[in-house]
């Protein structure tokens, strides 16, 4: 694994723009995978600033998220559809019908994943994924306990996990019981990975991720499993690394 040390969280930030533009130009028609959370929010950020100078276009591009919470339609202000919008796809030019998200509101929930699935596969698998990390070290919402083969499924959140993403809601009951994700099978695809870790309260599971064993306790455990990843970590986050 690469590990990336930036100084604070908008050198991390401008670090995985920087990735993600010389992806886009190498390879105009480029499938990126899109990750939501406060951490991607600088990258975004940075995405929309380069885009606005002319250094980065989507129009070829393919987008697929990791996550949504099953039981919100996409005009929730809580829905990952919801964020994708906000914060990235009404800023670029992005075509609506190639940045997709799992519809946590269709009828059939199964139906959807399986379809999830193959449209990734359709698009010619994802060529950068980008991920955040959860402090019990979900990749996506791939709890821990998730099989290191899983496809995009329905998850039931750990509490833990919706306690942490309280905070984006009114109160905690608010919160979705359920999300559709990519599985863990289904992100080991990607050819190639950046997770970004910010901030000293994910020190512990970034440790964990680099030095502790593969084990689906700690699904970010299996990144170790893959050929190219890239961790763009800033200083707090890297408070617990020896090296
Ligand atoms: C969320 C998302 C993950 C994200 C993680 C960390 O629940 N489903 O994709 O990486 O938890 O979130 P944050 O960046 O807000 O700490």
């Amino acid at each position: 694994m690469n590990i990336i040390k930036a100084e604070n969280y908008k050198e991390m930030s401008q670090i995985a723009a920087k990735y993600l533009t010389e992806q886009v130009s190498a390879k105009p028609n480029s499938v990126l995978g899109l990750a939501t959370g406060s951490t991607p929010e600088g990258l975004y950020e940075e995405i929309i600033h380069r885009y606005n100078k002319g250094e980065i276009s989507f129009k070829d591009v393919t987008t697929y998220n990791l996550d949504e919470y099953v039981g919100l339609a996409n005009d929730n202000d809580q829905s990952y559809y919801y964020y994708m919008h906000k914060l990235l796809f009404d800023h670029i030019n992005i075509k609506e019908e190639q940045a997709y998200l799992p519809n946590g509101d269709a009828a059939d929930l199964q139906e959807e994943c399986i379809r999830y699935e193959s449209s990734i596969q359709a698009a010619g698998g994802i060529d950068i994924q980008i991920l955040g990390i959860g402090l019990n070290g979900h990749i996506g919402f791939n709890e821990p306990g998730t099989p290191f083969s899983s496809k995009t499924h329905i998850v039931d959140l750990d509490e833990s996990t919706r306690e942490a993403n309280a905070r984006f809601f009114k109160s905690i009951d608010d919160v979705p019981k359920q999300a559709i994700t990519m599985g863990i099978d289904s992100i080991m695809q990607a050819k190639r990975i950046i997770l970004l870790v910010s901030g000293s309260q994910k020190a512990e599971a970034l440790e964990r991720l680099v030095n502790g064993p593969v084990t689906e306790d700690f699904p970010a455990s299996i990144l170790q499993k893959h050929s190219d990843v890239t961790i763009i970590a800033d200083q707090d986050a890297t408070s617990k690394l020896s090296v």
